[in-house]
């Protein structure tokens, strides 16, 4: 059965989503610290990055990767203020199939076992999406560094377990993501923040990051230090109109200088917390107020 829709489901979509394997590397190692430089190096060099060959980072010319722009500060969170915003745009009927528990179990999911994977999706060795299914699995294989708490969610019914056992059985929880109003096909360009942003007061959140995989991967993972979540709308200089989602890091100090971040805003690690939007096909759990 996993078989027969894989297959078919498979090609489209895939290729859509091994394209966004920077931002996705990108939003996990946020987390990393320190660690995000050895781990950068270590999957560089698989990396499949955007099309655009000539808009990737050159340190000589300071130009910037705009699947990067993603980044901002506190300080920009202001009506009326203009951030210049890459959002990925992928139509939902390309998305990744999500599986049920079942299912999902009955595929191996290891990197050991990639050899056997590559054939039961009828992937070439060597294929940009053979690459992604193993960075893909690498990642989810990582220790997680101190402080953090991963997993990869194969199912729906494994994401939510996760999400329980970050916030405990007693609590309640539900998702946020960014949505698009309307959109144009512009995946980058200046957005203004329309409103005074709402903060959504969460002691804990977890994020699940899409990843490229024949069918529907999340890396879902929370930190001890503090984070922010904010709803924030926006409006495109193309017409879009975003109800974005956008978490606030409020302590960088251990962070790599080396942060992708850090380059981005010009700021030193530890000076100012560092915000960033999440695409739309990513899910951010919090907790949802016991009403009392
Ligand atoms: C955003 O606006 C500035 C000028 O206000 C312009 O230089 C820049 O190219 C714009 N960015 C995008 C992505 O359109
Ligand atoms: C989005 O909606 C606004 C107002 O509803 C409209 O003016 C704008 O043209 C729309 N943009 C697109 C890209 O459809």
């Amino acid at each position: 059965m996993g078989r027969s829709f894989a297959k078919g489901r498979k090609s489209m979509a895939f290729e859509v989503a091994a394209s966004n394997l920077l931002l996705l590397i990108l939003l996990i190692l946020l987390a990393h610290g320190s660690e995000s430089r050895k781990m950068s190096e270590k999957y560089g060099n698989n990396l499949e990055l955007p099309s655009n060959d000539d808009e990737i980072k050159d340190e000589m010319s300071q130009r910037v990767d705009p699947s990067l722009m993603i980044f901002f500060t506190l300080k920009d969170m202001k009506v009326g203020q203009k951030i210049p915003i890459y959002f990925p745009k992928r139509e939902p009927s390309t998305s990744p199939h999500l599986l049920g528990r079942d299912e999902a179990a009955s595929i191996p999911f290891s990197s050991k076992k990639l050899d056997n994977l590559l054939e039961f999706f009828s992937l070439s060795q060597g294929s940009p999406q053979a690459k992604a299914m193993e960075n893909t699995l690498s990642l989810c294989e990582i220790e997680p560094i101190k402080g953090e708490t991963k997993f990869c969610a194969t199912s729906l019914e494994s994401m939510l377990d996760f999400a329980r056992s970050a916030f405990g059985l007693e609590s309640s929880f539900g998702v946020v993501t960014t949505t698009f109003l309307n959109k144009s096909s512009a995946t980058f360009q200046n957005y203004t923040i329309l409103e005074m942003p709402k903060e959504i007061l969460a002691p804990k959140m977890v994020a699940c990051h899409t990843m490229p995989y024949p069918y529907a991967v999340y890396y879902c993972h929370y930190q001890e230090s503090e984070n922010k979540v904010y709803k924030i709308s926006l409006g495109g200089e193309n017409g879009d109109g975003v109800d974005a989602v956008a978490v606030c890091h409020m302590d960088t100090s251990h962070w790599s200088r080396d942060h992708a971040s850090f380059r981005v805003l010009r700021i030193e690690p530890g000076t100012l917390p560092v915000c960033h939007f999440f695409p739309a096909d990513h899910l951010v759990w919090v907790p949802t107020p016991t009403s009392s």
